[in-house]
Order: C-alpha cells, then sequence, then structure tokens
C-alpha cells in the first residue's frame, strides 16, 4: 500500500503527453488568454502553454517551488507572456487575481489539492470557464 502511494506520489504521469488532443484544443475553445500552471515538471507543459500565449496575446502564470528542469531560459525567451512564481500552489495563487483556464499537476495529495480548488474557486473565472 504504501509503495502503491509513493508511486503516485512521485511518479504520477505528466500532463503534457495530453497538450494536442485535449489541453490545446480546450483553450482554444475557451479562447483563454489566462492560464495558470500549477506544476512545471520537465517544462514541456510549459513550453506548450507559453508558445499558446505568444500566438494568442494570453498570459501564463507558472508555479512551481522546484521544477525538474532549469526554466529560466523559457521564461526569459517567452519574458512577455509569463509570470513565474518559484513557490507551493498554496502561497502563489492567492497572488493571482483572474484565470480562464487552471491545470493542477503539482503536490497531488488531498488536502494540497482540496485547498488549490477553494483559493481557485475565488479567482475571478469567467462565467463560460469550467469549474
Ligand atoms: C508531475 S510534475 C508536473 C508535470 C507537468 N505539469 C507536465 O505536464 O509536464 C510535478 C511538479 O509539481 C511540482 N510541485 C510539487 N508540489 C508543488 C506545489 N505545492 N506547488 C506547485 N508545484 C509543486 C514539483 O516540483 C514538480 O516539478
Amino acid at each position: 500500500m504504501f509503495f502503491a502511494w509513493k508511486q503516485l506520489l512521485y511518479h504520477s504521469p505528466p500532463m503534457h503527453p495530453f497538450w494536442n488532443s485535449v489541453l490545446q484544443p480546450a483553450m482554444i475553445a475557451l479562447n483563454a488568454k489566462r492560464i495558470v500552471e500549477i506544476g512545471v515538471g520537465s517544462g514541456e507543459n510549459t513550453k506548450n502553454i507559453l508558445e499558446y500565449c505568444r500566438e494568442t496575446g494570453g498570459m501564463a502564470h507558472v508555479i512551481d517551488p522546484s521544477p525538474l528542469t532549469d526554466i529560466s531560459p523559457l521564461l526569459e525567451e517567452y519574458s512577455d507572456h509569463a509570470t513565474y512564481y518559484p513557490e507551493p500552489s498554496l502561497s502563489a495563487l492567492p497572488k493571482i487575481l483572474d484565470a480562464d483556464v487552471v491545470l493542477i499537476d503539482g503536490d497531488h495529495n488531498w488536502y494540497t489539492v482540496h485547498a488549490e480548488l477553494e483559493i481557485i474557486a475565488k479567482l475571478r473565472l469567467r462565467p463560460e470557464t469550467f469549474r
């Protein structure tokens, strides 16, 4: 049981494989301009999000206290479209006032995700945005 829990915590599958099939189409459908990413990991989804923001004039809020890779070149390349919060989601999210899409892929334990959702519920979301 402990092994399975540890596997889930440390080896949960990332979101980026679903960029082409799910995430980008959803953002286009919502005309999302303000995107929050919780959990950078290797930065592959961050790159996708920032490229999407550059193409659409959007802005990404990127949250991760310890990404698995150095994302400073990425942040520099897309500096007009990115704000980086090098801290845990529960301290970063209250600094963000509004969002169209929030991708939750950081610390997957119940307490954190529940608290993230409570903060996200207070963000200014557009009416058609999925909650
Ligand atoms: C599964 S990876 C993210 C993968 C990425 N979303 C993707 O699709 O490629 C999880 C990341 O969440 C970060 N993380 C862990 N706890 C966090 C928290 N409380 N707030 C923000 N990020 C957190 C870790 O540092 C790690 O880089």
